[in-house]
């Protein structure tokens, strides 16, 4: 056995969800249809034409789900805020319950000892903002700004870190260029003024939140694969530098103060995606997305190793490993811990964020209840056991790393996927909405309690 690994003190452990994929209560007490309720209603868009109508039925169960979290000793829980859930026409009139959902919520956490970490966009838009232009038009970032003003005057007193958005790559890039997220539009030249006022909302929700919620800490969360090349192709090389541009830095650079890297608008150029140019960028719009935050968090899965598949390609070299569970995962994702050591090193010594989470690690595998109600999900343990030292070895070489959230608390409805992948760390029986600990959410128990293993 190796050393024991010990984590510093008041390091945040915690599980995240978002409210699309857990809550059910789609059109309950006055929400408003989100962009996924749209999607998944449409057939053909996603596995099985699952939907998230239902989902874990959090929005009954959460009472349930809290217990759950204090008995497994979680310190903190991150969670997503559905907009037209409190904001039904994305802007204007509040749906009194559906705040006061949340403030229960949040009340309910406090009570257990657990601290929210609040994101206010994982995904689900108002399907009325998306029907005015969506995020390819400015005025949806505007009322990004009101609808933070309204969650952080409500809850702000209570809630202390506050996330802007989830991975704006994924809405952008899947969402608006390729088509397989909510809205489902296939337009990259629509995908960089989404991008960009993704961005920009977030610029501007910051000092919102901060004027509603003293001390509070505000930062953004963005996804980071581990991207290596196959060989020293300059093919494959090339390949690593436009997508990690692509997915990272086009939202990192921007939101540390260097504007978009012009190597990626270069791509997109090429690609036909920029017909105007960058005209959706006003004066004053990249100070805005620089503004100061307190942390990054950082969503990371998987290595992706790019191997160009271009005609004239320089001769290349891959070293796949066995596709086991060991070493992939059910969404196919390759399973890397170093990656992770990679990535915080790059992210911390390359942009300098006053402080790292680790927002989401994870790993999905179906595996059942026994008779006993058990749940043996070794290959999950196993997973976190590996990402968790990685963390500690990122920590010792000098990242101010403050804290993990496993992804999920709950297994759940996995975007595209519908509910054909299971993250959670408890199992979720749909037919029943019976909850099982799985033996990774025991584990993970042990680790928390120990602040180490
Ligand atoms: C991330 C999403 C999260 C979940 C995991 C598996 O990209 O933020 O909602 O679906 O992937």
């Amino acid at each position: 056995m190796a050393n024991k690994i010990i984590f510093p003190d008041n390091f945040v452990w915690g599980t995240a969800t978002a409210s699309y994929q857990i809550e059910g209560a789609w059109n309950k007490h006055g929400k408003g249809e989100s962009t996924w309720d749209r999607f998944t209603h449409t057939p053909g868009k996603i596995k099985n034409n699952d939907t998230g109508d239902i989902a874990d039925d959090h929005y009954r169960l959460w009472k349930k789900d809290i217990a759950l979290m204090k008995k497994l000793g979680l310190k903190a829980y991150r969670f997503s805020i559905s907009w037209p859930r409190v904001l039904p026409a994305g802007r204007g009139k509040v749906n009194q319950k559906g705040l006061d959902f949340y403030s229960n919520l949040v009340d309910g956490l406090l009570k257990a000892g657990i601290t929210p970490f609040i994101t206010l966009n994982h995904w689900d838009l108002p399907q009325k903002l998306e029907d005015e232009g969506g995020w390819a038009v400015r005025s949806t970032a505007e009322a990004f700004a009101q609808y933070a003003d309204v969650l952080s005057r409500t809850l702000g007193d209570r809630v202390k870190n506050w996330i802007t958005h989830n991975e704006p790559a994924v809405v952008a890039w899947m969402g608006y260029g390729t088509g397989q997220h909510a809205p489902g539009l296939t337009d990259f030249s629509i995908s960089l003024p989404v991008a960009h006022h993704l961005l920009l909302s977030h610029g501007w929700a910051v000092p919102v939140i901060r004027g509603n919620s003293s001390n509070a800490e505000v930062g953004i969360t963005l996804n980071i694969p581990w991207a290596v090349a196959a060989s020293n192709s300059r093919a494959d090389l090339n390949s690593v530098r436009a997508d990690e541009g692509r997915w990272f830095r086009w939202f990192a650079d921007p939101v540390y103060g260097r504007g978009y890297p012009s190597d990626i608008t270069l791509d997109f150029d090429k690609m036909g995606a920029l017909p105007n140019g960058m005209n959706f960028v006003q004066s004053g719009d990249l100070d805005v997305i620089a503004t100061p935050t307190d942390f990054v968090g950082l969503n990371y899965y998987s290595r992706h190793v790019h191997r160009a598949e271009t005609p004239n390609n320089d001769p290349q070299i891959v070293f796949p490993k066995p596709q086991n569970p060991e070493h992939w995962t059910e969404m196919g994702w390759e399973i890397e811990p170093d990656g992770l050591v990679g990535i915080l090193c790059r992210v911390y010594f390359n942009y300098q964020p006053r402080k790292v989470y680790i927002t989401e690690n994870g790993a999905s595998y179906s595996t059942p209840p026994d008779a006993k109600g058990n749940v043996p999900d070794i290959h999950r343990v196993n997973y976190l056991r590996t990402h968790f030292a990685a963390a500690h070895r990122a920590l010792q070489a000098g990242v101010p790393l403050a804290g993990y959230f496993v992804w999920s608390l709950l297994d759940n409805f996995e975007w595209s996927h519908g509910y054909s992948q299971r993250f959670g760390i408890v199992y979720v029986d749909y037919e029943t909405q019976k909850r099982y600990v799985k033996d990774s959410a025991k584990w993970y128990k042990g680790v928390i309690k120990k602040n180490g293993f």
